[in-house]
Parts: C-alpha cells; sequence; structure tokens
C-alpha cells in the first residue's frame, strides 16, 4: 500500500514525465492579493497568467497546492469533522496547461493516472461534463476507456467553475468514486448527491474571466487548471472511506487521544475536528498569519476556538492544541519544510492563544447554559449572540455550532446588526490598490515597458506608453523608470518627471503584476504625452530608504544572532525616515539585548563591508543559506543581497554599496505587536545622528537643572524622588494633625486659676513648625494664661510654652518655663517671652514633662 508520500511523488512524477516543470506551493496566506482571504486553490498564484497579464515561464506545470477553505465561495467549514472527507485546510494536486494543451490531454492522462497508474477500478469510477459543453462529452469515450453511460452531464452549480465572484472561470469536468461498500448499489443519481460518491479530480478548462458587472468575457487563451484532493485520494487508495483513517491523520488522532485519554472511536467528531484544525492552524501560521481580531487574523482565531471547545468535549480545560503541532510537522514537514523551519513558532503562538481563549470559554460556556434555560423559542437572539462573541469570545460559528447541537437557531441577522461597527474597522483595514481592469488607459506606443533601471540609477530619459488621467492624478507607465514601486515592505521612490508639456511630481509607484504605474500629480498635455520624459527620483530620500534597507538586513542577522533562530520577519516597513521591523519572538527583548544588537549591527557598518547583489536559482540561494522571508512568494530565480559575511537575504530591494554608507544604527522603540510578536523601530544615518543628538541635549539639560554631571543623574533624580515621597507623607500628617488641633476645645477645656487659664496638651505635630504655629493659634486664643503643647511625631520629642502678655508683664517668661520643662527631657530651651520652644532626646520622657509642666507652671503663676 503506498503511503501519503508515495502518493504525492507518483502524482508529481506522472506529469514530469509528460514534461511538466514542478513549481513550489505558493504561501497558502496570499500576502499580495487583498481580495482573497487565503489560497484556496491551486490556481491562485496562476491568476495573472490566465488573465494575460503575466507571461508563464512553463507553459506546463505541477504542483501540490496547500489550500485552506473557511470562508467565501468555497466553504465546507460545517461538514468539516463531522463527514469524514471536507477540510479546512487540504493539498491540492495539480497539472497545468497554459495556452498548451487542453481537454483531450487533461482527461486522457488524468484517466491514465487513476486507472493504469493508480488501478482504480473502472466501475466505480463516474466523469461528469458541464451540460453545454459537448466537446468534453464527446472526448471522454474518445481519448479514454470509460463505459460511456458513466459519462453524465451537470448543470452549472457542479460543472461551472468559478475561483470567486469575479475572475478566470469556465466549464469543468469532474471524476467521482464510489465508495460504497456493493458497486452494484451505484447508480448516476447518486453522482453530486450521495455522501458515497467522492469527487476526486476537478478538470478545469479556464476559458472566461468574470467581471464585475457579472458578465462573462473570453480570455486571450485557453488554458487547463486541474485539482485533485490529495486527502481523499490516499483514502481511496488505501481502502479507506475516510480521511481521518489515512496516514495523513492517524498519528495527529493517536497523539490526541494520548493527550486526552479518550477514545476516538467512542466519539470521533471532536477528534476529527481537532486533527483537520491544527493542520489549518499550523500551516497558516508558518506563513506567517496570526490569530488577530480582524481579517485573516480572525479566521484562525475562530478556527482555534472551536478546537478549543471541541477539545472540552474530551475534558481538556488546559491548552493542549499546541502539543500537536510536532505531530503535524512529523508527518507533512518533508515536503513542506517551513513547517519545520517554524515549528517552536507555531506551538507558541497556539498556546498562547488557547491560554488566552481558556480564561473567557469556562465563563462563556456557563453563560451559555443559563442562556439556553431561560430560552423562549428557538431562537438565541442577535444580540446575545453578540454578547457571547464580544464578552466571551465566542465566534459566531461557534455559538451556531453549540445552538445546533440543541436543535436551536441564531439570529445571524441580528448578530451582523451588531457586529456592523467592528466589520466597518476591519474593512477600513483592508487597503485595496486601485484595480487595474478599471483603469481607461491611452495608449501612446505599444512594446514593452516598465524595465526597472533604479538599481544602477537614479535619473533617466525614457518615453511614456500608456497614460490615464483620473482627477487630479495622472497615471503613468513608462518605457523604463528609475523608480522603485513599493514592494516588500520599502515604500516607493518619489521625485519628479519632466519634459515639453509635463511637469509631474511621482508621488506613489504601484507595481501591478510587474507594470509600474506612477501615480503623478502637475501639469500633463496629453497631446505631448509622446515626447521623450526625464525621470529624476529624489536622490536624499532614495539614499535614506537604501540605509534602512540595508539596515534592516543587517540587524535581521543580529536577532538571529542574539535571540536565536526562531527569529523570522513578521513584517517589515523601510521608510526614508525610520526601518520598522516585527518579528517572531515571545519575549520581551532586554535593554541589554537592543545594546548587542546595536553594537553587532554598527560593527558591520565600521567595517565597512562590501554590499553585492546576484541572480540565482532560488535553490541554489537557499542552499547557499539565503534568508527568505515569511510567506513571501519567490520565482525561480531570486536576487541575493550579500553584505560582506554577515548576512545573505532574498531581496528585490534598493541597498547601499557598502555598510559604512549607513552611517549609524540606532534602536528607538521596542514594544510587543501580538501574542509571539515584537516590533522594532530604529533610525540610521542622519536621523540616528539627529536622535543620539537629541538625546544628549535632554541630558545636558537635565545636568543644568539638576547640578549634576552625566553619571550622577540617576542618583540625583533618585534623590529628589525620595525627596518628595518624604515631603508628600510630611505634608499629609501635617494636614492631618492640623485638623485634629481643635484650638477653641482645648482653651475650654483648659484648668483656671486666678482667673488666669493653665493648658498642658499633647498635640500630634508632625514637626517644630507645625508646634510653633499651634502654639501661636493657642496664645490668640488666650486672654490670660500659660499653655504648653508637645509632640513626639518627630524623632525627638519637643515642646512649646506661650505665656500671655499680662502674665509676662508680671514676670513669667516662656524661655524659662520652656528650660525647665525641656531638661525633664534631657534637653535645652528658649525663646521670645512670649513663645520659647525645648528640645530632648528621649521621646518616652514626653509624658512625664508634660505631667510636670503643670506643676511648674502652678509655681511660677503663684511666685
Ligand atoms: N481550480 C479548480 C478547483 O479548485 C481545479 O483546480 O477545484
Amino acid at each position: 500500500m503506498m503511503n501519503a508520500t508515495d502518493i504525492r511523488k507518483s502524482f508529481l512524477n506522472f506529469f514530469k514525465e509528460k514534461q511538466h516543470e514542478f513549481l513550489r506551493s505558493s504561501s497558502v496566506v496570499p500576502h499580495d492579493d487583498p481580495t482573497l482571504l487565503f489560497t484556496n486553490a491551486g490556481m491562485n498564484q496562476f491568476k495573472p497568467i490566465f488573465l494575460g497579464e503575466q507571461q508563464p515561464t512553463h507553459i506546463r506545470v505541477v504542483n501540490t497546492q496547500k489550500c485552506i477553505r473557511v470562508s467565501g465561495k468555497h466553504n465546507d467549514l460545517e461538514e468539516v469533522g463531522f463527514d469524514t472527507f471536507h477540510h479546512t485546510f487540504f493539498e491540492m494536486l495539480g497539472n497545468w496547461s497554459f495556452g498548451d494543451y487542453y481537454k483531450a490531454e487533461a482527461i486522457e492522462w488524468a484517466w491514465e493516472l487513476f486507472t493504469d497508474v493508480w488501478g482504480l477500478d473502472k466501475n466505480r469510477l463516474w466523469a461528469t461534463v458541464y451540460e453545454d459543453d459537448d466537446e468534453a462529452f464527446e472526448l471522454w469515450p474518445k481519448v479514454t476507456d470509460i463505459d460511456p453511460a458513466r459519462v453524465l452531464r451537470c448543470g452549472k452549480k457542479d460543472n461551472f467553475w468559478e475561483m470567486g465572484e469575479t475572475g478566470p472561470c469556465g466549464p469543468c469536468s469532474e471524476i467521482h468514486y464510489y465508495i460504497g461498500e456493493d458497486p452494484s448499489n451505484q447508480s448516476a443519481e447518486g453522482v453530486n448527491n450521495s455522501d458515497e460518491y467522492w469527487e476526486l479530480w476537478n478538470l478545469v478548462f479556464i476559458q472566461n474571466n468574470r467581471l464585475n458587472d457579472g458578465t462573462l468575457e473570453d480570455l486571450p487563451e485557453k488554458h487547463v487548471d486541474t485539482g485533485a484532493g490529495l486527502e481523499r485520494i490516499v483514502a481511496v487508495l488505501q481502502g479507506k472511506t475516510s480521511n481521518y483513517d489515512t496516514d495523513l491523520f492517524t498519528s495527529i488522532i493517536l497523539k490526541t487521544e494520548e493527550l486526552t485519554g479518550k477514545l476516538s472511536k467512542d466519539n470521533p467528531a471532536p477528534f476529527q475536528v481537532i486533527a483537520d484544525h491544527i493542520r489549518m492552524l499550523s500551516f497558516s501560521i508558518a506563513d506567517g498569519a496570526l490569530p488577530s481580531n480582524e481579517g485573516r487574523g480572525y479566521v484562525l482565531r475562530r478556527i482555534l476556538r472551536r478546537a478549543a471547545r471541541f477539545g472540552r468535549k474530551l475534558d481538556q480545560h488546559e491548552p493542549f492544541l499546541y502539543e500537536l503541532v510536532d505531530t503535524v510537522c512529523k508527518i507533512m514537514g518533508k515536503a513542506f519544510p517551513e513547517l519545520i523551519d517554524k515549528q517552536k513558532h507555531i506551538s507558541k503562538v497556539i498556546k498562547a492563544e488557547e491560554a488566552s481563549f481558556n480564561e473567557t470559554l469556562d465563563r462563556g460556556i456557563i453563560h451559555y447554559e443559563k442562556l439556553l434555560k431561560n430560552l423562549k423559542g428557538k431562537i438565541i437572539s442577535g444580540d446575545e449572540a453578540f454578547k457571547l462573541y464580544d464578552t466571551y469570545g465566542f465566534p459566531l460559528d461557534l455559538t451556531q455550532l453549540m445552538a445546533q447541537e440543541h436543535g436551536l437557531k441564531v439570529d445571524e441577522k441580528g448578530f451582523k446588526k451588531s457586529m456592523e461597527v467592528q466589520r466597518k474597522r476591519a474593512k477600513e483595514s483592508g487597503k485595496f490598490k486601485a484595480d487595474m481592469k478599471n483603469i481607461k488607459w491611452t495608449t501612446v506606443s505599444e512594446g514593452d515597458d516598465s524595465v526597472f533601471l533604479g538599481y544602477e540609477q537614479v535619473n533617466a530619459e525614457a518615453s511614456i506608453k500608456r497614460f490615464s488621467v483620473m482627477d487630479d492624478t495622472i497615471l503613468l507607465v513608462l518605457d523604463e523608470t528609475p523608480f522603485y514601486a513599493e514592494s516588500g515592505g520599502q515604500i516607493c521612490d518619489k521625485g519628479t518627471i519632466t519634459g515639453d508639456g509635463v511637469d509631474l511630481t511621482v508621488n506613489d509607484v504601484q507595481n501591478e503584476n510587474n507594470v509600474f504605474i506612477h501615480y503623478c500629480s502637475g501639469d500633463f498635455e496629453e497631446g505631448k504625452a509622446s515626447n521623450s520624459i526625464s525621470c529624476k527620483v529624489d536622490m536624499q530620500r532614495r539614499q535614506n530608504i537604501r540605509k534602512n534597507h540595508s539596515a534592516t538586513h543587517l540587524m535581521h542577522a543580529a536577532l538571529k544572532e542574539v535571540l536565536g533562530e526562531h527569529v523570522n520577519q513578521a513584517g517589515s516597513l523601510v521608510h526614508p525616515d525610520y526601518l520598522r521591523f516585527d518579528l517572531t519572538h515571545h519575549d520581551k527583548i532586554t535593554s541589554e539585548e537592543i545594546i548587542q544588537i546595536e553594537n553587532l549591527v554598527n560593527r558591520q557598518i565600521l567595517e565597512n563591508k562590501e554590499v553585492t547583489t546576484s541572480i540565482k536559482e532560488y535553490e541554489d540561494a537557499r542552499k547557499e543559506g539565503a534568508m527568505a522571508i515569511f510567506g513571501e512568494k519567490y520565482g525561480d530565480t531570486v536576487r541575493v543581497v550579500t553584505m560582506g559575511n554577515y548576512s545573505k537575504e532574498l531581496c528585490g530591494g534598493t541597498h547601499i554599496e557598502r555598510t559604512g554608507d549607513i552611517g549609524l544604527f540606532k534602536i528607538t522603540e521596542e514594544s510587543s505587536l501580538a501574542a509571539g510578536v515584537r516590533r522594532i523601530v530604529a533610525v540610521t544615518g542622519p536621523k540616528a545622528v539627529e536622535y543620539v543628538q537629541m538625546q544628549s541635549a535632554v541630558i545636558e539639560d537635565l545636568q543644568i537643572k539638576l547640578t549634576s554631571s552625566a553619571q550622577d543623574l540617576n542618583k540625583r533624580v533618585d534623590q529628589l524622588l525620595q525627596q518628595k515621597k518624604d515631603l508628600e507623607k510630611s505634608l499629609k500628617q501635617k494636614q492631618k494633625s492640623s485638623s485634629t488641633f481643635d484650638v477653641k476645645k482645648i482653651v475650654t477645656e483648659a484648668k483656671v486659676i486666678d482667673s488666669k487659664k493653665i493648658i498642658v496638651y499633647e498635640t500630634d505635630a508632625a514637626d517644630m513648625d507645625t508646634l510653633k504655629e499651634f502654639g501661636d493659634q493657642l496664645l490668640n486664643a488666650l486672654d490670660s494664661g500659660v499653655g504648653v503643647l508637645g509632640s513626639t511625631s518627630g524623632d525627638k520629642p519637643s515642646i512649646v510654652v506661650v505665656v500671655t502678655k499680662d502674665l509676662n508683664e508680671s514676670g513669667i517668661s516662656a524661655p524659662d518655663l520652656a528650660k525647665s520643662i525641656g531638661a525633664i527631657m534631657g534637653g535645652g530651651g528658649g525663646g521670645r517671652p512670649h513663645l520659647a520652644t525645648a528640645g530632648g532626646k528621649d521621646k518616652s520622657k514626653l509624658k512625664d514633662a508634660l505631667k510636670k509642666a503643670e506643676l511648674i507652671i502652678k509655681d511660677a503663676l503663684i511666685d
């Protein structure tokens, strides 16, 4: 019995022998097609070829494409895990003809592979063709030995394939296989209707393009696009009736059994959902997607949360899905090495996301159960579904799935209403580039265009091939251009295009299938468009971009050196003023690590190494260790940018000539972007100098203000902060004590001897100043008398003595009293006749001193 790896190989070899060139699967995350969330068919990467926008490098191609189908036109999410043959992630084997062979060969070869090479039972195979496609209908019995009764005509739904609402499409012919036990039970009615007939291979004859208004136009050439689901083929060839029983899935299910202690045969659905979803998550994360709240990232989040919720069905309350990643890598890593490269990253991302959902999942389930108890009728309201979404993180489809288990429905419309605000936000974030199809071009001259000269020169004489005037914007396509179009994170060049009747500022340059469109503003006389023009790139800006781009490469290498090989680029922006770099890394990058990274990059700058570029075969470049970027699509030949012996990266951007041109490199920011992703912002050249100068100006200013050397600044600031703290503390105490010092009350409670008042009172004054202030207040409130106030709130005991003027005149003086009382506390005293203070050494002596004070005063009064 062939295993899945052999089957994949034998498909590829069969077509290689028929002069097909093998092409690698494109990323399952289509970074350059904003109309598609995920690659959902093998043909996605060839769309520009079908539309005639790009020339194929080979006219016959074979591949196996990683596909994800979870939303949009082709979407089987509801079935996934509950039947045995639908998946969110699957591999699509395909053979392609770009304007070369057509229906006859496609049909003949498919049959040959199925029946001769793989030996599938002809009496279980059925072929369908589009009802109007007489040609295919007649070809089947002509080029194969199929029983003509097994060739069926079917309608548009099944046999006219379309990629999406718009785009390449055409009639198709499908091959179905009966998996039932008894072949004599077969009938034509079962095809496309019963789950016992599996669609194995779809041969699409691409000849049309569906436009925005729904009409079809003929394509310039006819093409073949076939797609065969590897998982189903493996099942059929291994004699299984479930994909989950093939070697593509069994070890994932076994591992899940091991982790959960439950058996799949008792309750297969949760095991199957989990096995399916973990593949989708692993592949999409390997290609650079991350769970988030918007767009693509939200699809990952939905899938992960579905899987986690099925984990609850297996009594899993702690993260466990991430432990399946190694198994997925073991099964698929040979065919898709990107999985192995990103293995650790994938499990970390999944684990973090599981852990965060676990925090709300159980509460959400409890909330949901309560909701069920109180539910009247059979519909969960939109508001409730939104609450589950918003508060507990339940994606709508998870709520629907749970509702379905109880025979309920969810008011989807109501939910969508509540979601509108969020949706708007998601929509706005997805930028759609100008659609080439909707630009009305005026052709100036035919022939090749958009030869890029910008690696060598920044000025060029060129001619206009096409132009379009859209309001104030003039769009130009030139025969040759020095302007770099935004790509690979490097933003575009700006500058001027001038000539007789042409005086334009170039504001933006975009690359649409290798056509460089210059978006300009200014004066443009259409009649003069055929004259030659001069292109001038803003040199200073370009030079800064170069520095930042080259520094990005050096930093990428340094990050790997300092943080580890797991670091990968997850996003990058090369701007004239700064560079921004997102990297896969789980911990905060410490200040020591930042310094190490800066040192490594600056050492390369100081060594002034040569920067060279070369064009190489992709495989050769990878073998030499050139770094390729996460999920980026590369052609067969690639441009390799090398900096000394430190960095080697595949890159189409513009770079400096020697590392010394960067001048200086300085990281200015480090932050967390998402689970497992950090963001670094850095500056180079004049901007780095400016940054350092600004920092040092701030330090100098502080030095002057704080009268401190730079080295001591920290200590000085710590001191000031401590002082501030102390002051705040004593202020608080002061406020508290003055609020408790009630002078009126104290005076009314005074002892009176010969109509003279005697007051002895312990306060909670925070310090001597407060105590003196209280003394003043007391003196003002006394007509005739003596007061002694004490406090131990400071370190030492202290008292204040006040004596009214009439008593001063009769010979009683505050300093004398203070001295006598102070002596009891082991200290001295002194002051003015009406107010004196005394301190002591031992706090515990205050009570005694105050007690004796009364006697001392009485003595003085009697004398
Ligand atoms: N494009 C077709 C499909 O996706 C065949 O590859 O089914």
